[in-house]
C-alpha cells in the first residue's frame, strides 16, 4: 500500500504515469526493511535509477542527477522511517525563494509559481526567529496528483501538498504554514509513539497559528482557528464526547493500524493543551522562548508527553511549585487521559470583527421568512476564503435550513455556489447534503471526482450515506466510477462507510 502507482488518466497532464510514496503512519514498512517505528532514528542514501523522461525527487537534503537518469540522495540528519519519501513522475520545478521551489507536472508549474512566488521564506524566517534555526537547508514543495490523500504531508525538505492548494489567491497558504511548522514539532521532536501523535500535531497547530499571528495579524488567525475549533466540534459529535479517541494519549493495541485511530483530537484539542500551557505562563515571549528551548533539548530525538510535561515544568519552577499539573479539572493526567471536551479553550474573541457579521448572516439565512433586505444589505464580496468558510459553517450548523433558502442562497452568491476553491467545495456540498438539494448532487459528485483528500472525501460519504434514498445512490455511482482513483487507505474507509466490508 506504500507505493502508489498512477496511470497517465490519474495524472494532471494526462500524458505519462506516476509513482508516489506515502510513509505515515507505518505504511514505510512496505517500500523498505525498516524500523517502522517513530522512536527510531537515522540517516539515508538512495540510488534511483528511472525512464527516460522522468524525474525522481525525495525527502533529502542533497541531490544529484547522475548519468543514465540516475538521481543519487542523500538525508544527513537523522529521522524516523515515516518521513522517507520518493516520487518519480513527469515533473518539472522552479524557484519560489532563496532557498524554496515548487515542483509539479509541468502544466501545474505556473499556477504553482505564481501560487507561492516569494511567499515562503517569510514563514521560514518567523519560524526560526520564533522556534530556532531551520536545520533541513530547502525547504521546497511538490504539488502532487489529485488523488493525494492529504492536504500536506511535511517530508523534509521536501513537502507533498494537494494540487487543491491552487486556488490563485493564496487563500490556502495555512496548510503551508503547518507543514513548515513540522520542520521543528514533528521532524525535530518528534512523537515516540503513534499514541501520542498530539505531540507531532498539537504543537505544531499551535506554531502554525503562532506564524500566522505574526504575518496575517491575530483577528485572521483566531477566524482560522475559530474554523479548527468547528472541526473538532463536529468530529466529537459524531463520535461522542467519550470515545476512547478523544483523548490526547490514544491506546492503540497491537494490530492496529494508527491511521486508523486518525481524527481531530490530536490536532485541536492538542492545540487547545498547548494553548493553555501557554495561559499558564502568562506571558506570549516566555512561552515562545520555552518552545525554542523545548526544540533545542529534544532535536533529533523522540520522546513521550511525559517528556514534555517534565520539561515545561523544570523549565518553569515556579509553575511546578504551584503545582499546576494538578489544577483540579485541568490536571495534565485528564488533558492525556480523559476523553471529551478540551477543559480550556484558548480566547478566540479577537476574530470576533470577521466572524460575527459571518454568524448574523448565517442567521438571517436560517429565518423561516427570508429578510431579503436585510441579507442584500451584507456585502460579502470583499470577505476572505476562510471568512466564507465560517459563514457555510454556521449555516450548515443551522441546516437543514427552512425550504427554498438554500436554493436562493445558492442564486445570490455564486461565488460561494460555483467557487473553484476546496475548503467552499467541501462546505457547500454538505449544505447541499444537509438539504437535499437535488438540484446540485452534480457539484458534490464533480468535486469527488476532482480530487481525493481524506479530510474532503469521507465526510462527504458518511453525509451521503446517513441521507437519503437518493444521497445513499449518489455514494454509490461516485464511489464505483472513483474508487480506483483514491488512496488504497482512503479507498478502505469509504468502503467501511459504505458497509462494503473495508478496513475495520
Ligand atoms: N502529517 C500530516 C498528514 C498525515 C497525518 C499523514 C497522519 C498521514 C497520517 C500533515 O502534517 C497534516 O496534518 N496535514 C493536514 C494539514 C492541515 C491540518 C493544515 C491535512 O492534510 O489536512
Ligand atoms: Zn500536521
Amino acid at each position: 500500500p506504500q507505493v502508489c502507482w498512477l496511470s497517465p488518466e490519474q495524472t494532471a497532464g494526462k500524458q505519462k504515469p506516476y509513482m508516489y510514496t506515502q510513509g505515515q503512519a507505518v505504511l514505510n514498512r512496505s517500500f523498505f526493511p525498516c524500523f517502522d517505528t517513530p522512536s527510531v532514528k537515522f540517516t539515508y542514501s538512495a540510488t534511483v535509477k528511472v525512464p527516460e523522461g522522468f524525474t525522481a525527487v525525495m525527502s533529502a537534503t542533497s541531490w544529484e542527477k547522475q548519468k543514465d537518469n540516475t538521481f543519487v540522495f542523500k538525508m544527513s540528519q537523522p529521522i524516523p522511517s515515516y518521513l522517507i519519501a520518493l516520487v518519480v513522475g513527469d515533473i518539472v520545478s522552479a524557484d519560489v525563494g532563496p532557498r524554496s521551489r515548487v515542483w509539479a507536472e509541468p502544466c501545474l508549474i505556473e499556477a504553482a509559481k505564481k501560487e507561492y512566488d516569494g511567499v515562503i521564506e517569510e514563514f521560514l524566517v518567523v519560524g526560526e526567529k520564533l522556534f530556532g534555526p531551520y536545520v533541513w537547508g530547502r525547504y521546497d514543495i511538490l504539488f502532487m496528483p489529485p488523488s493525494f490523500p492529504f492536504g500536506g504531508m511535511e517530508n523534509p525538505c521536501l513537502t507533498f501538498v494537494t494540487p487543491c492548494l491552487l486556488a490563485g489567491d493564496r487563500s490556502l497558504v495555512d496548510v503551508i504554514i503547518h507543514e513548515i511548522s513540522h520542520s521543528w514539532f514533528g521532524n525535530l521532536v518528534t512523537n515516540a509513539t503513534w499514541g501520542e501523535f498530539w505531540l507531532n500535531e498539537g504543537f505544531t497547530m499551535y506554531a502554525q497559528r503562532r506564524i500566522s499571528t505574526e504575518v496575517y495579524g491575530l483577528p485572521y488567525t483566531c477566524l482560522e482557528a475559530a474554523t479548527g475549533r468547528a472541526l473538532l466540534r463536529q468530529h466529537m459529535d459524531a463520535t461522542g464526547e467519550d470515545h476512547p479517541l478523544n483523548k490526547l494519549r490514544v491506546v492503540i493495541e497491537p494490530g492496529v493500524n494508527p491511521d486508523d485511530t486518525y481524527n481531530e483530537t490530536p490536532y485541536e484539542k492538542g492545540y487547545c493543551f498547548v494553548s493553555y500551557l501557554a495561559h499558564l505562563v502568562g506571558n506570549q515571549s516566555k512561552f515562545d522562548a520555552f518552545l525554542q528551548a523545548y526544540v533545542n533539548r529534544f532535536k533529533f530525538q523522540s520522546i513521550t508527553a511525559d517528556d514534555t510535561l517534565g520539561f515545561f515544568l523544570e523549565y518553569f519552577p515556579e509553575l511546578k511549585e504551584k503545582g499546576v499539573d494538578s489544577i483540579p479539572g485541568f490536571e495534565f493526567d485528564r488533558w492525556l487521559n480523559t476523553p471529551g471536551w478540551p477543559p480550556y479553550l484558548p480566547d478566540l474573541s479577537p476574530g470576533q470583527q470577521l466572524m460575527r457579521p459571518a454568524e448574523e448572516l448565517a442567521e438571517l439565512w436560517a429565518a423561516d421568512g427570508l429578510n431579503m433586505e436585510a441579507i442584500e444589505a451584507v456585502d460579502i464580496t470583499g470577505w476572505r476564503t476562510y471568512q466564507l468558510v465560517y459563514f457555510l459553517d454556521q449555516v450548515l450548523q443551522r441546516s437543514p435550513l427552512p425550504e427554498g433558502n438554500v436554493k436562493k442562497l445558492s442564486k445570490i452568491y455564486p461565488k460561494i455556489s460555483t467557487s473553484q476553491n476546496a475548503e467552499l467545495r467541501l462546505r457547500w456540498s454538505q449544505i447541499v447534503l444537509k438539504n437535499n438539494l437535488e438540484a446540485e448532487y452534480g457539484k458534490v459528485k464533480d468535486f469527488l471526482h476532482s480530487q481525493g483528500k481524506q479530510k474532503y472525501t469521507l465526510p462527504l460519504y458518511r453525509a451521503m450515506w446517513g441521507g437519503s434514498e437518493a444521497t445513499r445512490a449518489l455514494a454509490m455511482e461516485t464511489f464505483s466510477a472513483t474508487a480506483p482513483q483514491l488512496h488504497v487507505n482512503v479507498q478502505n474507509y469509504v468502503k467501511k462507510i459504505l458497509g462494503l466490508g473495508g478496513a475495520e
